[in-house]
Order: structure tokens, then sequence, then C-alpha cells
């Protein structure tokens, strides 16, 4: 199966790139099917960061407040823009997020009509939670075109409320005071935490980043998977992206045959609330206390780059950090971004799901067992309907 769809791989102009409308490609006729890309997205620019912060701080479904969620949000996001900005100023002025997404859906979709004649053409729709392109930017645009068959393709390949969960949300509420397209059938893929591919992605990145530390120091390397941490309320209400975080690890590990030492980590806490450790940076502090030297960073739970890798990652952890620990060897492994493999994983997950896939996952329309956000509620009851009509 794997070779099938290697061998379906297109090679793909990178001057295309440069004549794509807004949030999608050019195509001659009308898209026969729509893959909408769930994302959060990031400021393309440093103007754009003080709106993006305000509309995650004021965004329940990802951030609950003890009080006045808008103000106390705004307040937040007014009085952390400074310092947000300059990061992003330091890693070339904005989030490349769009890019690579643009990217990623244009692969997609080449591959696809060659791949899926039946469903073709199919046209990507870049959603992104809280910068433009926005989730119902996408949808105003598929209505627009007279798409027919839609797949909400979730961009986070391990599901949290928090982000997967708050851009399904922003759908339903979208229609809910719409009326939603008598001839639209919507299907959704959720979460793809272990597809055979994506992990196949990441052991091929990581091998070649093991092959770039100097021999008699590559057995040694730990491989510190890193992934966004959450609240410890998040967690504790039963979210399950720890465990799909996990499961994507072990497949990995396993793939790569336990060739090292490897430990889950996370990444970027915000606020004064626990939050899922071990911390990324604070795991560094504890190995390199113990003697280790050589470190190989993986960001597990992106699929392209954006601040927490190429900020976070690179500058704060693999440069300043490092050099402060006096670390020998660290180097991080890109994400996913258009690795052949992983433009491939993408396709066969669609393709499959438009085949035979089930319309919503049980599991999405299963609540977690400490739910109280009526948004999930009525969120999921609505898929449930639309998805199953
Ligand atoms: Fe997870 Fe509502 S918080 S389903």
């Amino acid at each position: 199966m794997f070779s099938y769809y290697r061998s379906g791989l297109l090679s793909f102009s990178k001057k295309c790139l440069h004549l794509l409308p807004y949030s999608s490609r050019n195509i001659s006729s009308k898209p026969k099917t729509g893959i909408v890309m769930l994302n959060m997205g990031g400021p393309q620019s440093a103007d754009q960061v003080h709106n993006y912060l305000h509309n995650i701080m004021t965004d329940r479904d990802m951030i609950q407040l003890p009080i006045m969620q808008d103000r106390l949000g705004s307040w937040i996001a007014k009085r952390r823009t400074p310092e947000v900005q300059k990061k992003y100023n330091e890693i070339g002025g904005g989030s490349p997020i769009y890019k690579w997404t643009q990217k990623q859906g244009e692969l997609l979709c080449n591959q696809l009509d060659k791949l899926s004649p039946d469903t073709a053409p199919h046209k990507y729709y870049i959603a992104f939670r809280y910068v433009k392109p926005l989730t119902e930017d996408a949808f105003l645009e598929l209505e627009n075109d007279g798409v027919t068959r839609a797949v909400i393709f979730s961009q986070y390949p391990q599901y949290s409320c928090s982000t997967s969960g708050s851009s399904f949300n922003a759908i339903y509420k979208f229609y809910k005071n719409r009326k939603y397209p008598k001839n639209l059938k919507l299907s959704i893929i959720d979460r793809w935490s272990t597809h055979p591919l994506l992990v196949k992605t990441f052991s091929d990145l990581i091998r070649k980043e093991l092959e770039k530390l100097p021999e008699n120091k590559r057995q040694e390397a730990i491989i510190l998977f890193s992934a966004h941490s959450l609240p410890l309320k998040v967690v504790n209400r039963g979210d399950s992206y720890p465990s799909e975080v996990g499961a994507t690890v072990q497949l990995v590990m396993q793939d790569l045959n336990y060739c090292n030492p490897y430990q889950l980590v996370w990444q970027s806490k915000v606020g004064p609330l626990p939050w899922l450790g071990p911390f990324t940076d604070d795991a560094l502090k504890g190995y390199v206390a113990q003697g280790k030297k050589t470190f190989i960073l993986v960001p597990i739970a992106f699929v392209n780059e954006h601040i927490e890798t190429l900020h976070e990652l690179d500058i704060e952890y693999c440069k300043d950090l490092a050099k402060e620990l006096k670390v020998e060897n660290i180097r991080r492994v890109p994400a996913p971004n258009d690795h052949p493999l992983f433009i491939d994983a993408l396709t066969q997950l669609v393709k499959t799901h438009l085949e035979n896939g089930p319309s919503v996952s049980r599991k999405f329309l299963n609540h977690c067992p400490h739910c109280v956000n009526k948004n999930c509620w009525y969120t999921k009851k609505w898929f449930k309907e639309i998805c199953n009509s």
C-alpha cells in the first residue's frame, strides 16, 4: 500500500504558489470535492500579532479565564503583544504556517486529482481559527464555489478539545445563524495520530537528523519528542490529546526499532496554573545534570513550522539554553512540512475517507468524561445530524 501511494507522488512547480488566490488553488472547472484544512494559523506579520492573541485569549474553548473572558483576555493580549511581536521579528517577521498549509493543500489536491479521478477536481480551503483566512472565510468560499462534497480535515493529527475542538465549534457557530447549503455533503477527519505514513514521516526525519550527529555520539543521543502542553485542568477533564501524542511517539520509536533512548516532553506553557510536564527545557536541564550531552528534539504534534518550532525549540532551547547548559550536540528535526511521505499521508487519509471512511467518527461524537462546555454538546449534535443526513 505504501509503495502504491509513493508512486502517486506528483512533481510540484514552486512557481504555481505565487499564482494561488487567497486560500486555495486555481482550477479550471468547478471543484467537485472541497478539502477544508483546519488549523490554528499564525500572524503573517508583526502587525497581525495583537489581533491573533486577542482571538486566542477571548476563545473560551481554547482558554478558560476565571472571570470576564472578553475583558481580561483582551487585556492579556494587549500586554503580551510587544513580547510576542519581538519573537516573530526574530524568526523573519511572521509565521510560515499559511505558506506551508498552502503548499500542503496544493500538493494534496494534485495527488488526489490523479489518484481519485471520480472525486476530482479537488480544491483545498484553509480554515484558520485565529487569523485570516478564518474558518468562516473558508466556508463562504466553499459555498460560493458551489461545492457539494466537502471533507473537513483537521491538521492537528492528535485531537484536543482546545484546538481541534475549538475549530469544530467555530464551524457549528458559523452555521447556527445561517442556512446550511442543502446540497452540501459534509464529513470529517478529526484525528490521525497513528497513521502509518505520519509515523514513517517522523521516523525518516529523525533518522536523517541522527545521521548528522558525530558517529561516536549517535547511539547516546536522547530523542526528546516535544509537544505543546495543556493545562492539567484540561488533561483531567479527559482530553485525549496526551494519549494520542503518546501513541504517535510509541509507533515512531517502534518504526525506528527503539534505536535510542527517548522521552515525551511538553512545551509552551503560559500562565501561572499547573500544566502537563515534564517541560522540554526542564527535561534538558535534568538530563544534562545526569551527564547526558547529545539530544535530538522532535516536534511531534506540529505538522508545519511555526513560532513554537522556529523560536522556542530552535532559538530558546537549541541555541540559548544549550549554550548555557554546555550541551555538546543538539539538533532539531524539521516539522513534516512538504516531506513526500507526509503529503502521501494526507493523500491516503483523504482518499480512504472518501472511499469508505465514516462520515464522522464515534470518538468525535463522544465527550470528555468531565466536559462542561455547552459548545461541545451543540457542535457534536449538529455534526451528527449534518454528517449522517
Ligand atoms: Fe472535551 Fe467538551 S471539553 S468534549
